[in-house]
């Protein structure tokens, strides 16, 4: 593939003003993961982390397919060594620890990484034909990018290892009922549920919502007295906020708060 056409294995835009969505362009291949799309979401989560326009990030494959995992194309002859060299887990790694929350708006399959892309973001929007699975197992691997880890944290143990040991995927609407799913919407309307969800997160306080973000991932891997430290700590942090004045200003003079993210 040329370079142009792999510089679009992710195409960028903004649909509402303070909303950077990325859309994985790589339909020839459901979506699957080449190096390109993943530098390009790893950019792309860098960009919503940093400019301070930009409020939320969606991430979606479009209205067909989210993606069907790692390129297997790109594996079939990898050897360890040369994994460890491209450094994948680094890309991950951006997507980790964006700080502002991004949005999973998931049509279609989300099969390994791309089931592990979902659950990267902080919620995921999903249409009822969607189905998210961790089908590695199934061609000699397991997975890689969190699939172990973060799955077990969002379903339980039981349920995980069924999709883990099993490989076969579940619909979206058990998925749903499993807890992995946030909406679970009709499939036409999966993107404009996750920019009105992205608009109402939006219009919040920004240091507010980072902070939100911050404490409720890092406490679901600290003791809980650790935790409810950490969270008083940095509720007392927002007190030092132009938005707190703001937020409670203006719900004394009943009127709309204006955030500025100050
Ligand atoms: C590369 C892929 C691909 C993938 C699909 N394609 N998935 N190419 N990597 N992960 C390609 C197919 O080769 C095919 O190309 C085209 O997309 C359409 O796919 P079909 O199989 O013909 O479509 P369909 O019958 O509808 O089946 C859809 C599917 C199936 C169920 C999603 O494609 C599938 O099972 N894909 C693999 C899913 C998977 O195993 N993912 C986990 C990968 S490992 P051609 O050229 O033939 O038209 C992983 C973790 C790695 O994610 C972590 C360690 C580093």
């Amino acid at each position: 593939m040329s370079e142009a056409a792999e510089a679009a294995a992710v195409l960028v835009d903004r649909p509402e003003e303070p909303v950077l969505r990325a859309t994985l362009n790589r339909p020839e291949a459901m979506n699957a993961l080449s190096m390109p799309a993943r530098e390009a979401l790893a950019d792309f989560a860098r960009r919503v982390d940093t400019e301070t326009g930009i409020r939320v990030g969606i991430i979606t494959g479009g209205p067909t397919v989210f993606a069907a995992g790692a390129d297997i194309k790109a594996m079939v002859d990898a050897r360890p060594m040369a994994l460890h060299r491209r450094g994948i887990h680094r890309l991950w790694q951006a997507i980790a620890e964006c700080r502002k929350p991004l949005i999973a708006a998931v049509n279609g399959y989300a099969l390994g990484g791309g089931c592990e892309l979902a659950m990267h973001c902080d919620l995921i929007v999903a249409g009822t034909g969607a189905r998210f699975g961790l089908p590695e197992v199934k061609v000699g691997i397991m997975p890689g990018a969190g699939g172990t880890q973060r799955l077990i944290r969002a379903v339980g143990k039981h349920r995980a290892l069924r999709l883990l040991l099993t490989g076969e995927p579940i619909d979206a609407p058990t998925a749903a009922d499993w807890g992995l799913v946030t909406d679970l919407v009709h499939d036409d309307a999966v993107m404009e549920t996750a920019l009105s969800l992205a608009g109402t997160i939006a219009r919040r306080p920004p240091l507010a919502v980072e902070h939100i973000k911050e404490v409720a991932l890092a406490g679901a891997d600290l003791p809980l007295s650790a935790g409810l430290m950490l969270e008083r700590k940095s509720m007392h942090l927002l007190f030092d906020t132009a938005d707190q004045t703001e937020g409670m200003t203006a719900f004394l003079d009943k009127r709309r708060p204006d955030f500025r993210g100050e």
